[in-house]
């Protein structure tokens, strides 16, 4: 068993991938299985922690002793994190939120018309959640991670996407046609704001999630 190392602690984990509806059949989605927040939301309740998992249309079974939030949309998901988040020591934005929505819902469903070109489908920005909690911080002392999927010079733009969210900590991926989405292990660099790069090897995401609460709880103090 664990080291009880986040007993009295709240922490908040988004999981899954939002999905932006065009109308009440369709929707812009992505890849994000949300096993990677389930084995954050896991190991944090192992470790004692009290835990909110956000989850995005993950379709998986809560983790037993986790707060379960489901939720749809980036817009969704953003009201659920910051409510959670006025109360956290730690916020893990492991969730692939979308990053534009239609800017039109369709309340009936769209139908092709014959001999016509269909209508294009123009987007909008969603807010940066993570960018968000980072800048107003509910807690002093709130540790964020964030995650960041990446396909070249992943250290690089790890760097620039760490400075450029805001957050304490940026778990860097290297994503790609067979890679991580789906899979039950992952591989990772750790990024933070005070210069370090923890390296997770190949490995079970359990493994991943236990090496982000250690860095986590090291800043907690
Ligand atoms: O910018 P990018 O999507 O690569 O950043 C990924 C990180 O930012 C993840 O931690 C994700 O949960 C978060 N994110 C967010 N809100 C968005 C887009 C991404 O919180 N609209």
């Amino acid at each position: 068993t664990a080291e009880p190392d986040l007993k009295g602690r709240h922490v908040v984990v988004s999981a899954g991938g939002t999905r932006e509806p065009l109308d009440p059949v369709r929707f812009l989605g992505n890849r994000s299985s949300g096993k990677q927040g389930y084995a954050l939301a896991r190991t944090a309740a192992a470790r004692g922690a009290r835990v909110t998992l956000i989850a995005a249309n993950t379709g998986l079974p809560d983790p037993a002793g986790v707060d379960v939030v489901p939720v749809g949309t980036a817009v969704q998901l953003r009201e659920a994190v910051l409510k959670a988040a006025a109360d956290a020591d730690a916020v893990v934005m492991a969730a692939a939120v979308a990053d534009f929505r239609p800017e039109v819902y369709a309340t009936g469903k769209i139908k092709k018309k014959d001999g016509q070109d269909p209508d294009p489908i123009v987007l909008v920005r969603n807010p940066d959640i993570l960018a968000e909690v980072s800048a107003d911080r509910a807690r002093s002392g709130q540790v964020i991670v964030g995650f960041a999927a990446e396909t070249d010079d992943v250290l690089a733009n790890g760097r620039t996407k760490l400075a450029r969210k805001g957050c304490d900590l940026l778990v860097v991926n290297e994503v790609g046609e067979r890679k991580t989405f789906g899979s039950e292990e992952n591989e990772a660099v750790v990024l933070g704001t005070d210069g370090s790069e923890t390296p997770v090897p190949h490995g079970p995401k359990e493994a991943l999630a236990d090496i982000v609460w250690d860095l986590v709880v090291e800043r907690l103090g």
